[in-house]
């Protein structure tokens, strides 16, 4: 979605602003542009299309030491220079720019209007300026702050004015905003991507602050000029995780780095001895813990697949009843609460909408939640009453895969915790660490099966349709092997459980319709192999990801991914990870932007309530 950044310091700003863009890039935008002061004066340029065009219309010697940057996703208004952010009044002498939605931008551009104003954008953000500028007699912080009383929506919004040189003013309403803190800089930012290269000292923003910043200072109060205290927070990562660092592209980087993130997110957190894990963030002791009687996993996309998987496992190792639900039903559903009830909401981002307001949602009918994220300092976990960070690292390519199986392993540690304090035995669960701890190796084991799978994906690259069926745990996991192939090769592709296959999509198998089987040495095993002999018989290709040494399978199936032999329980994790390299082959085959998809964004904040409403 939509990023902004916002620099004020001695540097050339430009430069850094273009710069902190491209960091931006990976959420997904189509137009982009700056605002950059000097001399009392500010210079806007924007242009559709990639930040290299942008990057190509700002003159080397752009002089200023401070200004604006955006990337916009189109909402409002067609994709053209013109709807690009940033945005000004009428004088030119102020400049914003703006994510989130205004949601009563007609009746303000009306009312404008008949005031005089002339808009020149589409866009719901061009009334932002206009209002600043209507309400400015020579403080942009209190122009700022009277225009925020008339605006109805969402809002991560930086504005600069001519005149009061190298002074930020940031506001926050359901869209991100961090400041961060330099030597003799200061940056603003919906992501802290874009300042990384720069500053590691960031202070998150809440909803209902606004910021005023200059080179060395910053204030933060809220629209009535109270005082709001921040806390300055150190990030944990370093920029040299936001490189290719020599791959082609961030997915095939974050595909393998499975077995370094896997083991991030449980370092210090199994326990061996006891056979169960630890899992610090949860805030709940275990006397409530053991009270739980049901567990909801709420997610989106990918992370709803990581939810439904653990769903399973809770169900299958702890014997809690255990659902996934997606945030986007959730959230307008109007959901009955009941106490013993344990809720989890899973967000690489931490950011997406459905999800952040289905848990607004919970929060307000009494439900404890608790989050599964990557970002750290991101909303959800900010404002859940608890959870667990993932450790994945910072997750760039739109398509997720690390972060996947990085909140499989946070919730797989949680499921063992439970099973621990109820039916399960020391002995099993002893193995279950066991084999939690070996699967960085067992990835490791089948990242080496790239070439194989290369070859497989070119075979099939011309496919119009395919099948994912899995049976039990790993029914999600042919469901995520799916939606991989659909984002980044725009392949149509159906995740199915196997079992389902004869009540009417076998109807669609044919000789130019491959079935991706998922065939783990489990109790269904047998059941699979009969879903692959339908399809056999109607003719259909079939690729089989099989465990090592199954020479049924082998025989059945046109071609064959073996991953290794592991703990029951553990297949979702070998298994998905060839269906990821799967997609990407395929999709390079095809000449795809594999990083940024089509249509597709990081971070799918989109339209929000505030979080009053
Ligand atoms: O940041 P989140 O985990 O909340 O994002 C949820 C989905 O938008 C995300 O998983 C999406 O489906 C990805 N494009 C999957 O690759």
């Amino acid at each position: 979605m939509c990023g902004i950044v916002g620099y004020c310091g001695e540097k050339n700003a430009a430069g850094i602003l273009v710069e902190g863009l491209k960091r931006l890039e990976y959420r997904g935008y189509d137009s982009s542009g700056i605002s950059v002061g000097f001399n009392n004066k500010l210079t806007v340029i924007k242009k559709k299309g990639k930040i290299s065009n942008l990057q190509a219309a700002v003159p080397k010697d752009l002089p200023g030491t401070y200004g604006i940057g955006h990337t916009r996703w189109a909402t409002h208004g067609e994709v053209n220079d013109l709807n690009a952010h940033p945005h000004s009044d009428s004088s030119g002498k102020i400049s914003i720019v703006h994510n989130g939605i205004i949601e009563n931008y007609i009746a303000l551009r009306k009312k404008l209007t008949a005031e005089g104003v002339e808009f020149i954008t589409e866009t719901d953000s061009e009334v932002i300026p206009h209002l600043i500028s209507k309400f400015y007699d020579g403080d942009l912080e209190k122009a700022v702050k009277e225009c925020l009383k008339h605006l109805k929506g969402t809002y991560g919004i930086v504005a600069v004015h001519a005149d009061e040189p190298c002074r930020m003013v940031g506001a926050r309403n359901g869209s991100p905003l961090v400041l961060g803190i330099g030597e003799g800089e200061m940056f603003l930012a919906s992501d802290v991507t874009a300042m990384m290269a720069y500053t590691k000292q960031v202070v998150y923003m809440e909803d209902g602050d606004v910021v005023v910043v200059d080179k060395t200072s910053f204030r933060t109060t809220d629209i009535r000029d109270n005082e709001r205290d921040k806390q300055i927070s150190t990030v944990g990562w370093d920029i040299g995780e936001m490189e290719k660092d020599g791959f082609p592209t961030f997915m095939e980087k974050e595909i393998f780095e499975q077995p370094q993130s896997i083991l991030r997110g449980m370092k210090g957190r199994l326990d061996i001895d006891q056979g169960t894990a630890k899992l610090g963030g949860l805030n709940m002791t275990n006397r409530e813990l053991r009270m739980v009687n049901r567990v909801i996993i709420l997610a989106a996309g990918t992370s709803s697949y990581a939810a439904m998987t653990c769903a399973y496992l809770l169900e299958k190792i702890a014997r809690i009843p255990a659902n996934a639900e997606l945030s986007s039903e959730i959230r307008y559903k109007n959901p009955i609460v009941d106490p013993g009830t344990l809720y989890f909401v899973v967000s690489q981002s931490g950011e997406t909408a459905d999800t952040l307001y289905a848990m607004r949602e919970l929060q307000r009918k009494g439900a404890k939640v608790l989050g599964i994220c990557n970002v750290v300092g991101s909303t959800i976990p900010r404002e859940s009453d608890g959870g667990v960070y993932i450790h994945s690292g910072p997750e760039i390519a739109v398509a997720s895969t690390k972060a996947f199986t990085s909140q499989l392993t946070a919730m797989y540690l949680f499921s063992l915790i439970m099973a621990r304090m109820r039916d399960m035995s020391m002995i099993d669960g002893k193995k279950i660490v066991e084999a939690m701890a070996k699967l960085p190796d067992d990835i490791e084991t089948v990242l080496k099966l790239n070439s194989h799978i290369k070859d497989i994906a070119d075979k099939y690259a011309d496919c119009h349709s395919f099948f994912f069926l899995g049976r039990g745990l790993t029914y999600p996991i042919a469901l995520e092997g799916a939606l991989k192939l659909k984002e980044i090769s725009y392949i149509h592709a159906e995740g199915y459980t196997a079992g389902e296959l004869k009540h009417g999509p076998i109807a669609l198998i044919n000789e130019v319709t491959p079935s991706v089987f998922l065939v783990p040495d489990d109790s269904l095993r047998e059941k699979i192999i009969s879903n692959m002999k339908e399809v056999k018989a109607r003719k259909g290709p079939i690729i089989a990801v099989a465990v090592e040494g199954d020479k049924e399978v082998e025989d059945i199936a046109d071609d064959v991914i073996f991953v290794p032999k592991v703990h029951e329980v553990m297949y979702p994790f070998v298994m998905v990870v060839p269906l990821q390299m799967y997609a990407y082959h395929t999709a390079v085959k095809l000449g795809r932007n594999v990083d940024q998809p089509r249509n597709l964004a990081k971070s799918v904040t989109g339209a929000r309530m505030p979080a009053s409403a």
